[in-house]
This record gives structure tokens, C-alpha cells and sequence, in this order.
């Protein structure tokens, strides 16, 4: 497909790592709605596509995404909210069954910080710099700001973020848990594709269990949680890769994943 605010391409060494780079620079990647669309469409696409083992989404040196665009919803009303479901193309995003690694350099800021949190994992640049400034403009998060954000960092810091309105850095990111590890700007990228690569060694049918019971974490009690954990579990037993993977051990050779 063509797309106008996006660039996609197919990297890795096998060829299996699906990287989407958002592509509105002098707009410093604000998500205008066609962004959104044709990001939910690639990501949609990589995830049907047997070829593929992890996607990325990245942005620039400059800008992972400077926020929801800032012109494009400035006349926006309630009304106009409402009736049109602003944001809602976002949920293609976070319905992705297969993992989903944001490579942050730059700004990620309101909307942008909200995409980034949406993946699985973040890697980030040391230049990175993230923040929900929405307050300033007399808004608030409007992607998971308010809800993702305490969940993986914790009420304090989440509320000082949030109503300040001031930006933090990469490390200070890394400390709170909301990035998993910082590279220089330039390794970024290779050391991100590294880690898609490094997932698709696993069986593909096993990482999308594996995703979806992490993620039930953040949906439920640690009860019911580890009752899902514990079926997902049972379940693998029933895939010829886990029988496969268990056999490689003993036989001490690399297993042979068939994603079945
Ligand atoms: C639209 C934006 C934008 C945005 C930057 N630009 N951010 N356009 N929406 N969110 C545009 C600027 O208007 C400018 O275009 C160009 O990108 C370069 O930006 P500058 O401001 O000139 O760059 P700089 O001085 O380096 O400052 C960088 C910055 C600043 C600190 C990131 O741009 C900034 O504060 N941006 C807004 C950040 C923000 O408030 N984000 C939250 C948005 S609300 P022109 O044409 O003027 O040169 C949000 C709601 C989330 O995200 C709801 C759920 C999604």
C-alpha cells in the first residue's frame, strides 16, 4: 500500500521484523487522523503477515510523535467528538496480536508518549524526551495517560507528570520503569531490531500467549490473573511447539518451531 504519513519496510536478517516509521517531520510526527489510520492499517497488515515475528514503531531523531495534532483538533467540540469517535482508529494499535516494540528518539509527548505506551516494550534514545503536556493546552490525556501511565509507573510520579505538564528524559524514564533500556541515539534502531530479531527465534504462537497473559495483567485481579495464566499454560501443552521445544532441550539441538 501507499501511505502518505508512514513508511514501512520489512528488516531484519531473516526478514522477519515489521518496522513502521511514522513520517510527518515537519510536524514533528503529530498523529493527525490519517496518521492514525495508516498506522492502524500496517500494524493490522504485519500482524495478519505469517512472515513477520515482531513490528516496530519508530519516528525520527528529532520526534517519535509530538502529541495528537495540535491544528487538526484545535475547533474540535464535544459534539464533534462524540459523533465522530476522535481517537478511535488508536484501538488497531492495541488489538495487535503479535509484540509491539516503540523506538523512541526525541520527543514522545501527549499522544505520543500514549503510542509509545500502547506497545509492549519501549526501548529509548538518550535523547528521548517524554511527557503529558495536554494540561498546558488546557486538555488532559485523552489515549491512556491517565491509565496507563500510574499502572506502570505508580500514582506519584504518574500525577506529577500529568499535572505539570513537564517533560523527563530517557534516563529518568528508565528508572521509573516506563522504558526498558536506553541506547545513543545512533544504536537505537539496530539494537531494537536486535530484540524483534531475538523474539523471533521463539515460536510465534507461544509469543502471542505469552503477550496476552502479560497483558492481562493490567486488565484484572492477581486471582483471576493467575487462573488465565495458569489455562494459557495448560494450553501450551496442547501446541506441538511446546512438545517440540521440550524435546530440542533433551536432545540438546535448537527446536524447530512450526507455530502449531
Ligand atoms: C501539531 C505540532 C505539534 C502537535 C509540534 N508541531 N507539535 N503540530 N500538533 N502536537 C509542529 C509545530 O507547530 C511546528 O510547525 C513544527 O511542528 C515544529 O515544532 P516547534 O514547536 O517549532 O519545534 P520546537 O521549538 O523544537 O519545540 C518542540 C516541542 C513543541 C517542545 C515538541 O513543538 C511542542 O510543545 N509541541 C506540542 C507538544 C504537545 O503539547 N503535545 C500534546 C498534544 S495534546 P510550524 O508549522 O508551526 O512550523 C495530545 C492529546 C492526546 O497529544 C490525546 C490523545 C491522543
Amino acid at each position: 500500500p501507499q501511505y502518505e504519513n508512514i513508511k514501512i519496510e520489512v528488516v531484519g536478517e531473516k526478514k522477519n521484523v515489521g518496522l513502521i516509521q511514522l513520517h510527518r517531520p515537519k510536524a514533528l510526527n503529530a498523529l493527525c487522523k490519517p496518521l492514525f489510520k495508516e498506522l492502524g492499517k500496517a500494524v493490522k497488515d504485519f500482524d495478519a503477515d505469517k512472515a513477520i515475528a515482531a513490528i516496530i514503531i519508530t519516528g525520527n531523531e528529532k520526534a517519535f510523535a509530538a502529541g495528537a495534532d495540535i491544528k487538526e483538533m484545535q475547533n474540535n467540540t464535544y459534539s464533534s467528538n462524540t459523533r465522530d469517535g476522535f481517537l478511535q482508529e488508536w484501538e488497531d494499535v492495541s488489538n495487535c496480536g503479535k509484540p509491539v516494540i516503540a523506538a523512541v528518539n526525541g520527543f514522545a509527548l501527549g499522544g505520543g508518549c500514549e503510542l509509545a505506551m500502547l506497545c509492549d516494550i519501549i526501548y529509548a534514545g538518550e535523547n528521548a524526551k517524554f511527557g503529558q503536556p495536554e494540561i498546558n493546552i488546557g486538555t488532559i490525556p485523552g489515549a491512556g495517560g491517565t491509565q496507563r501511565l500510574p499502572r506502570y509507573v505508580g500514582k506519584s510520579k504518574a500525577m506529577e507528570i500529568v499535572l505539570t505538564g513537564n517533560f523527563f528524559g530517557a534516563q529518568e524514564a528508565e528508572k521509573m520503569g516506563l522504558v526498558s533500556k536506553v541506547f545513543p541515539v545512533d544504536k537505537l534502531l539496530e539494537e531494537t531490531i536486535k530484540l524483534a530479531e531475538r523474539i523471533g527465534t521463539h515460536s510465534p504462537l507461544i509469543v502471542k500467549m505469552a503477550k496476552q497473559s502479560v497483558n492481562q495483567a493490567y486488565e484484572t485481579t492477581l486471582k483471576t490473573g493467575l487462573q488465565f495464566e495458569k489455562s494459557l499454560f495448560y494450553g501450551t501443552f496442547a501446541t506441538g511447539d511446546r512438545q517440540e521445544g521440550m524435546n530440542a532441550f533433551i536432545e540438546k539441538r535448537t527446536p524447530a518451531f512450526k507455530n502449531d
